[in-house]
């Protein structure tokens, strides 16, 4: 139904919010809604757009627009509350279904 994504900075400050849309990466709707979240190689390579899960876990995939760089399943430091924002984004699922979900964001950098 609806997705909220908000976006905190890494105080745990609140820095703005969107709703979400499908096939968009969370740091491609962030910017649209000009909220910054860092990002360069835009490919899963770099980890300057890493944020923290806070809320709504359930509702991301990791993997929405592409495949991050690296295998981040495998990876020794990888934490599952962790998604990139350049590749991540909001499963389909979540639009059709009756509920009003909610994500919340924190940059890391
Ligand atoms: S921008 Fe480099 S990993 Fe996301």
């Amino acid at each position: 139904m609806v997705v909220i994504v908000k976006v905190q900075d890494n105080t745990w400050t609140e820095i703005g919010s969107f709703q979400a849309e499908d096939e968009k990466s969370l740091g491609e709707m962030a910017a649209m809604h000009w909220i910054e979240i860092l990002q360069s190689c835009r490919a899963g390579f770099c980890w300057v757009c890493v944020c923290e899960v806070v809320d709504g876990w359930e509702a991301v995939d990791t993997d929405k627009v592409g495949n991050s760089g690296i295998d981040i399943q495998r990876d020794e430091n990888w934490n599952p509350e962790q998604v990139l924002a350049c590749v991540g984004g909001i499963k389909s699922e979540m639009f059709t279904d009756d509920k009003e979900h909610i994500v919340t964001l924190k940059k890391m950098y």
